[in-house]
């Protein structure tokens, strides 16, 4: 079976984690800890990267060092990986749910307007599936609103938006580094920030609520969400390597483009050329759940491996009763879409025949 996604370990990730043991310095002090936020913050351009154990916690760390507090109101898109939400249940807040836009998946601003009370403070634009929000239209409305701007980056690494990597535009930023990422540490994550407020807040805040300066003494609740130096060493041979990955992520896009877009039942993403290839996505027309799921079944048969979108969240029963705009695209792009191998291993003409295969079953099924 050609699997959907392979993290791609083929640089130092080996030699440093043996460093990790040889020195047994496995725990969440280290060097790789320090070197993999420098950069992280180096190539997002951004002050400060905050390392942690996972990408959800990084959107709850963001949350709480923005000072985000129970009954608080936060837009959310309704059209994400489940985190994005969950992250703003657990401070007790409420995920206001976002329709996306048509063309681009990404969160449609002019729809939550209306939604904007009292008690919104903040909202989380996701880049998902790679392609980066229109910053320039959250930014406005952020302002305008006084609203604090979380990136969710979980999916992004890398992208652009005018030529400014994704990850450097908000109040703080959130990054995932799991196994099917396009930089991972296995689990992880990453806060970026140009803040030194926010910075020092989110590092007291990661390791207990610990005084810096009197050790063991509390001066707030906190958490441990801290990423371990195997974790770090991982992420530190994957940042080498980053250009790398992405290009070769490039090219599996461009290969799977040429033959989709030729087949008239196939919809393509909007183009932009600052997007970043997490995975491979697009939409199948007149489809529906039944269609995707029937396509999949038909790609199993030819051993390839594949994967619907993300459920709208108000359909999910967690999230039913949240205040919400129509959201008209985020349900017909949930119940249209497939995503496709991606992976930096993948020979082009292995994609070329994945490719092929959609095309003829599609033409089939629909
Ligand atoms: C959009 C989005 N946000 C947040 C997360 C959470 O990251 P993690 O799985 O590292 O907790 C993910 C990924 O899994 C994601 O896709």
């Amino acid at each position: 079976m050609i699997p959907i996604a392979k993290a791609c370990l083929d640089g130092n990730e080996k030699k440093y984690l043996q460093e990790c043991v040889d020195t047994e310095w496995i725990s969440s002090a280290g060097k790789f800890v320090d070197q993999f936020e420098s950069l992280n913050a180096e190539f997002y351009k951004t002050k400060y990267a905050v390392a942690v154990s996972n990408g959800t916690v990084a959107i709850h760390l963001a949350l709480l060092a923005l000072g985000i507090k129970a009954g608080d109101e936060v837009i959310v898109p309704d059209f994400t990986f489940a985190a994005t939400a969950n992250a703003v249940l657990y401070i007790g807040a409420k995920p206001i749910l976002c329709d996306v836009k048509a063309d681009t998946w990404n969160i449609d601003i002019n729809k939550c307007k209306s939604l904007i009370s009292d008690k919104t403070r903040a909202i989380i634009p996701v880049h998902v599936y790679g392609q980066a929000c229109d910053m320039d239209e959250i930014m406005t409305f952020a302002k305008e609103n006084s609203l604090f701007v979380i990136e969710d980056c979980a999916e992004a690494h890398g992208a652009e938006y005018k030529g400014q990597k994704v990850g450097s535009f908000g109040d703080i930023a959130c990054f995932s580094f799991f196994g099917n990422k396009i930089i991972t540490t296995g689990e992880g994550g990453i806060c970026t920030t140009n803040s030194y407020k926010l910075n020092e807040k989110m590092r007291v805040l990661r390791d207990h609520g610990m005084n810096k300066q009197k050790r063991y003494f509390h001066d707030e609740v906190g958490y441990n969400y801290r990423m371990t130096n195997m974790q770090a060493a991982v992420g530190v041979a994957q940042m080498e390597n980053v250009n790398i990955i992405l290009k070769k992520r490039k090219e599996i896009e461009a290969a799977y483009s040429r033959i989709l877009k030729k087949s008239e039942h196939i919809e393509l993403r909007k183009k932009d050329d600052g997007k970043v290839n997490w995975l491979y996505s697009f939409l199948v027309k007149n489809a529906n759940l039944e269609t995707i799921t029937e396509i999949q079944q038909e790609l199993k048969k030819e051993g390839i491996d594949s994967r619907p979108f993300f459920f709208p969240m108000h359909t999910m029963p967690p999230y039913k009763d949240l205040k919400k705009t129509d959201l008209e695209n985020s349900i017909s792009i949930a119940s249209r879409g497939l995503s496709l191998p991606t992976y930096n291993q993948i020979e082009i003409k292995t994609v070329e025949h994945i490719a092929k295969t959609v095309v003829s079953i599609i033409e089939k099924l629909v």
